[in-house]
């Protein structure tokens, strides 16, 4: 998983490089900066005394000192004043930059702090939007393992209504599986109401729910001939056409169903696992290894990456072992973005994480 989002104090994390949050002066000051220069010790100051500073949008390296990182990315977001300052070209070319320095200095591990979200405004929303966009376009071309550090849970806030959507849609899912109805939706109620206390977005609807409900539209089936008899239900004719289906594909694979759902879709290998944000060397194990079997949540980004209907997703799953079931809330999340078809794995994730689950990816 090539992205990771983590809930992490950055001058803990024992990557290559992290990216400092700085000033144009470069000598330190609060939020990020001062944690970061608190934790190196007054190696790193005297170094950055020696670059004469730093200019929005830039970025410029030095040595970790006493973090367990070996070097400090420092670079200067814009202040937010209001959007039409040109404050989303430079905080994206503050990405840029950073991880082309990353790229210089042969990392192969850098976490970003949300640049510019905090003492200088930006919104958190658009600012990790910005961060993930520009990341990864990077990783299209670049092999890096990149980390988001979302400091306070604010930074994540899922729109008010699709928090309330997936809520609804697990309360109606977990309950069947998990209490007899009769007794307890209270009881769940409650630890829901728990939940959303705890992970309330903050107001605004960032991320309304999207598109249409899934339909399965059966397709036009005119030169099949008329049946003497009512024509088959819809529902019918699916369940046959996929029985076909996975009768002729009963001995496959993963891997095989897997490559074959590729070049089905027309798509490149490194288009899939990059869109389902899996990294190269895991892929190839899989295109190599006809019996390999990935874990549950690589087997699902695959699937999300390939935009497979609920029921080809549940195949993909089963052949690597897995079910998706309702007695968890991670499964039914997914179940609940399939259904929906929204396969964005970056929503994916800000729901997942939301919901304190495991995030899509190995
Ligand atoms: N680890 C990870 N992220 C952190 C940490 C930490 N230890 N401390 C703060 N953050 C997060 C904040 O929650 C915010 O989301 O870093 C993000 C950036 O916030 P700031 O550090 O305030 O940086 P920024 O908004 O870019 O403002 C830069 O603040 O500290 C001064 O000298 C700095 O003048 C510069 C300005």
């Amino acid at each position: 998983m090539p992205l990771k989002l983590i809930r992490e104090d950055i001058t803990k994390l024992h990557c290559d490089a992290i990216v400092n949050a700085a000033n144009s002066s470069l000598l330190g000051g609060g939020g990020v900066d001062g944690a970061i220069h608190r934790a190196a010790g007054t190696g790193l100051l005297a170094e950055c005394r020696t670059l004469g500073g730093c200019r929005t949008g830039e970025a410029k390296i030095t040595k970790g000192y006493r973090l367990p990182c070996k070097f400090v990315i420092h670079t200067v977001g814009p202040v937010w004043r209001g959007g039409a300052h040109g404050e989303e070209a430079l905080l994206r070319s503050c990405y840029r930059n950073s991880l082309a320095l990353a790229k210089q200095y042969g990392c192969e591990s850098v976490a970003f702090p949300l640049i510019s979200s905090g003492v200088y405004g930006y919104p958190k929303d658009k600012a990790l939007q910005i961060a993930v966009d520009e990341i990864t376009a990077f990783l299209l071309g670049e092999e890096m393992l990149v980390y988001i550090v979302i400091y306070d849970k604010s930074a994540f806030q899922i729109g008010e209504k699709l928090f309330d959507d997936i809520a609804a849609f697990i309360d109606d899912r977990y309950v069947e599986e998990h209490f007899d109805f009769r007794y307890r939706s209270e009881v769940f109620a409650d630890s829901i109401a728990l939940d959303t206390d705890e992970s309330a977005p903050l107001a605004g609807d960032t991320f309304a729910a999207k598109a249409p409900l899934f339909e399965t539209q059966m397709p036009a089936c005119a030169s099949m001939p008329a049946p003497a008899a009512a024509p088959m239900p819809a529902g019918q004719q699916k369940k046959n056409a996929t029985l076909d289906d996975a009768l002729k594909h009963i001995d496959e694979s993963f891997s095989e169903m897997l490559l074959r759902k590729i070049d089905e879709k027309g798509m490149t290998d490194a288009e899939c696992y990059k869109k389902a944000n899996i990294d190269r060397k895991l892929f190839s194990k899989i295109r190599s290894d006809r019996l390999y079997k990935p874990s549950k949540t690589t087997a699902i980004a695959f699937a999300i990456a390939l935009e497979l209907p609920l029921e080809e997703t549940k195949d993909m799953l089963m052949k690597a072992g897995f079910a998706l079931s309702h007695s968890n809330k991670f499964d039914i999340i997914i179940e609940y973005f399939i259904t929906n078809g929204n396969y964005n794995v970056f929503e994916i994730n800000e729901a997942l994480f939301a919901f304190d689950q495991n995030l899509l990816g190995v």
